[in-house]
Order: C-alpha cells, then sequence, then structure tokens
C-alpha cells in the first residue's frame, strides 16, 4: 500500500487520458477557496462518469450529492444534445458554488441543482412525474444510501444504470459492528443491493490520490427478469 505510488499514477493516468480545462480548474480552486471539503470525484473518475453517461446515451442524470459541481460537470457534458442533469444537494452554500461552477463551464442550462435534504427532494421529483432518469450517481450521505438506491431504481426505467461512490472507504466497509453512521449505511446498502429482485450489481475497489476506496455499479432490470 503507497498512497503516494496511487497519486503518482493518477497524474500519469490524468496526463494521458483526461483532458483538464479551465472551467475544471477553476471549479476545482473555486470550491477549496469556498472552504469546501476536498472530497469530489478524482478526475479519472469525473471521466469516468461522463464515459458511462455517454455510452449509456443518457438524456436525464441524477445526482445525490453536488458539493462545489465537479462531478455534475463531468456528468453534464456526458449528456446527450437536448439532456439534463438533476442534482440534488442539502447545502445552499455547496449549491450556490456548484452553480457558479456550472455556469462557468458554460453547462448552466443542462443542469438544475435542487437545494433540500434528498429524502425530501426525491419524494418531489416522482411527484412530478417526469421520464424517468437514464443514470443515478448516489454521492450524498452515506447513511441513507440503500434509501437512495430504493429512490434511483423507482425513478429509473429498465437499464437505468446506477453508480454509488464511497463503498469501501479503506475497507471499513468490512466491519459490521462499526459505530459509524456512514459504514452501518455502505453496508446496508449492500445488502439491499443484494437482496432486489430487479438489481444487477458489482463493485470495484480503487486507490487514487484520494486513497482506498471504491464504486458500486448496478443495473435496474425489468421487473420479470432472472436476476
Ligand atoms: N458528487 C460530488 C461530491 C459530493 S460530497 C463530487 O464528486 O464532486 C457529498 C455532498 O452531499 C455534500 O455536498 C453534502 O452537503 C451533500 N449531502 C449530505 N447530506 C445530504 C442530503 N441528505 N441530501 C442531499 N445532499 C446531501
Ligand atoms: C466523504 C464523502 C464523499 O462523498 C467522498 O467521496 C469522500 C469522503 C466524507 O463525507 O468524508
Ligand atoms: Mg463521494
Amino acid at each position: 500500500m503507497d498512497p503516494k505510488l496511487w497519486t503518482r499514477i493518477d497524474e500519469f493516468l490524468e496526463a494521458r487520458l483526461v483532458r483538464d480545462d479551465d472551467a475544471l480548474q477553476a471549479a476545482v480552486r473555486a470550491s477549496a477557496d469556498a472552504g469546501l471539503p476536498d472530497i469530489a470525484v478524482t478526475p479519472t473518475q469525473g471521466k469516468l462518469l461522463q464515459l458511462l453517461a455517454q455510452v449509456a446515451g443518457a438524456r436525464r442524470v441524477l445526482e445525490i450529492g453536488s458539493l462545489g459541481g465537479f462531478s455534475t460537470i463531468w456528468l453534464a457534458r456526458g449528456l446527450e444534445p437536448g439532456g439534463h442533469v438533476v442534482s440534488l444537494e442539502l447545502d445552499p452554500g455547496h449549491a450556490a458554488i456548484a452553480r457558479a461552477n456550472l455556469e462557468r463551464a458554460g453547462l448552466g442550462q443542462r443542469v438544475t441543482i435542487r437545494i433540500g435534504a434528498a429524502l425530501d427532494t426525491l419524494p418531489a421529483l416522482a411527484a412530478e412525474r417526469a421520464a424517468p432518469f437514464d443514470l443515478v450517481f448516489i454521492d450524498a450521505d452515506k447513511e441513507r444510501m440503500a434509501d437512495y438506491v430504493d429512490w434511483a431504481v423507482r425513478l429509473g426505467r429498465t437499464g437505468t444504470l446506477i453508480v454509488i461512490d464511497n463503498v469501501v472507504r479503506a475497507g471499513g466497509v468490512l466491519d459490521a459492528h462499526s459505530a459509524d453512521a456512514a459504514i452501518v449505511g455502505t453496508r446496508r446498502a449492500f445488502d439491499f443491493v443484494a437482496a432486489h429482485p430487479r438489481l444487477s450489481a458489482t463493485a470495484v475497489q480503487t486507490v487514487g490520490r484520494k486513497g482506498h476506496d471504491g464504486w458500486l455499479v448496478a443495473r435496474v432490470n425489468a421487473p420479470d427478469a432472472p436476476a
């Protein structure tokens, strides 16, 4: 385990595969200047979000947890023409930074940030009966991760892709007796996904400049499809 090596490898990968630009750099700088925590996805992960949205042909993307909008920029860049991202954020201060970063990236028209606790804004979205989401990125409070997966399925359709950040936490997920609500919530989410009749899923561990963690990736299957 050598976190310094992981960071050097991320730098290698970023230099070759992930084109950085003024909008992304400005978003990182503005978020740091505003005192936001340094917990956005890494550039290589952001690029993967964009690629997944593109492969999915996503016209409607739902994000839970905007922070400064770094992951949101990547998701919005992966949209089909005319597509839209709805990003849910509890903290109005975070949402304001995210909006400014998205405007600067030229994506203001393609993203709506909804302020509030996601367990309030998700039912509101459902009540609006808008078209289903093609891709859902779950990256908010880990305590309620299982509820967010439940809502992602409800707001999705057969074929919707669900991506969840931070499901490994440097191995913290192994602790069945953890007093950490984030770990308890993450483990509950694994149980929820495993037992869900419509979800086919895997998870991959990741290392990099943000340490050791992982993503869970799931597909919503047809209601009557075999698991
Ligand atoms: N997706 C972002 C990082 C999100 S960090 C990126 O990669 O760039 C997690 C965010 O979830 C924080 O901004 C936090 O304020 C927000 N959050 C925490 N609890 C929430 C809740 N109950 N509802 C909505 N957002 C919440
Ligand atoms: C935390 C949250 C995240 O979404 C993340 O990617 C890393 C850390 C946190 O709350 O500590
Ligand atoms: Mg995260």
